[in-house]
């Protein structure tokens, strides 16, 4: 009895963990290439403490990059960096992590750190932003917008647009925007930005995700002829911290952990598309296109509304100040 329950056991297992290959494995940014490429290449990375931003600063470190985390708590950041280190050992050499302090809930912050790297950075090679809040309840950042919208959205468009100039001047430069496939579930609704109206926080996610894919686009076509690129992505359903507001009951925990050691990505799994679009020469010139395991992917209609992408750029300068 307790001999079929092992075999069965070991069986399960095995089953589990090849279709966790197969279900996870597509999809791998060449290291080798890349990794020349990325030498001596100045690359900040947003939430960089955790995650897919602790793997990707990670794997940029190891190409010899000069990483800034842009983090908003330097404790947490620190530590992010002493692991990175001790993990990489030898192989940290030749590459730089720096800790910048950015929150993205609070303007006055995303500018304190622009100004900062502005007057401190020669040169901006790879701009990755990928920090983000997911199904919180509802809050509010510092300048009173909805958090999902307002650090997802409204804080990066800020922070790229402050750094758009020493991008430019580095050029060939590269922008990479972490989104989702739930921006399917999202809509720009114009009228209630920041859910005052009503909030639902998948919906609120989702609507983010979505601005993240616009932005994308509309940036793109700004960008036309200037070496700058911009590309979004969606990393597939990896194994981090980003579901920290979400209770699962105790007695499902169990299951929860198993499915998701079974068939979500490792954050390094889950970073690969960001690294590739960072870092492989090829994707040079490739802009405005939306990633998936290292591969361009369709978009639904509505993330490739030309008119909704430019007005809600149009809105986003004014809710961030950059126009009055
Ligand atoms: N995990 C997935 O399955 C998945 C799927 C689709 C898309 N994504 C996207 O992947 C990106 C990275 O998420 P993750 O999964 O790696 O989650 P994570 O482990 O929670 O990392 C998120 C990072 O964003 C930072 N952050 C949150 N609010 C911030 C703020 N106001 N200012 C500055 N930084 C802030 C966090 O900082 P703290 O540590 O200080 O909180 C953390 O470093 C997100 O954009 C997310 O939407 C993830
Ligand atoms: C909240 O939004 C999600 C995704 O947009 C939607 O599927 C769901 O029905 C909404 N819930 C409520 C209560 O409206």
């Amino acid at each position: 009895m307790a001999a079929a329950a092992l075999l069965a056991a070991v069986l399960g297992g095995g089953l589990l963990l090849i279709a966790r290959r197969y279900l996870t494995g597509a999809g791998r940014a060449s290291r080798g290439a890349a990794a020349a490429l990325m030498r001596g290449k100045t690359v900040i990375v947003t939430g960089a403490n955790s995650g897919l931003g602790r793997a990707t600063a990670a794997e940029l470190l190891r190409m010899q990059a000069r990483v800034i985390m842009g983090c908003r708590d330097r404790g947490r950041a620190e530590q992010a960096a002493r692991e990175i280190r001790a993990e990489l050992g030898a192989q940290a050499e030749g590459g730089e992590l720096v800790i910048r302090e950015l929150d993205l809930a609070s303007l006055r912050s995303v500018r304190s750190f622009c100004q900062r790297v502005l007057q401190e950075e020669p040169r901006l090679d790879v701009l990755i932003n990928n920090a983000g809040i997911f199904q919180c309840p509802y809050m509010k950042t510092e300048d009173g917008f909805e958090m999902q919208f307002g650090v997802n959205h409204l804080g990066h468009f800020l922070l790229t647009n402050l750094l758009l100039g020493l991008l430019k001047s580095s050029a060939p430069s590269r922008i990479v925007v972490v989104s989702s496939r739930l921006y399917k579930y999202g809509e720009i609704n114009f009228e209630d930005l920041n859910s005052e109206i009503s909030y639902n926080k998948s919906f609120g996610y989702s609507r983010s995700k979505l601005a993240n894919i616009l932005f994308t686009r509309e940036l793109a076509r700004r960008l036309e002829g200037t070496e700058v690129t911009v590309n979004v992505l969606h990393p597939g359903i990896v194994r981090t911290n980003l579901g920290r507001y979400i209770n699962i009951p105790l007695l499902a925990k169990p299951l929860f952990n198993l499915v998701s050691w079974a068939f979500f990505k490792t954050p390094l799994e889950g970073a690969q598309t960001s690294i590739y679009l960072a870092s492989s020469a090829e994707v040079e010139g490739v802009s405005g296109k939306y990633f998936g395991d290292c591969k361009e992917e369709e978009l639904l209609p509505k993330a490739m509304d030309d008119l909704v992408a430019r007005k809600l750029w149009d809105i986003s300068e004014v809710m961030v100040g950059l126009l009055k």
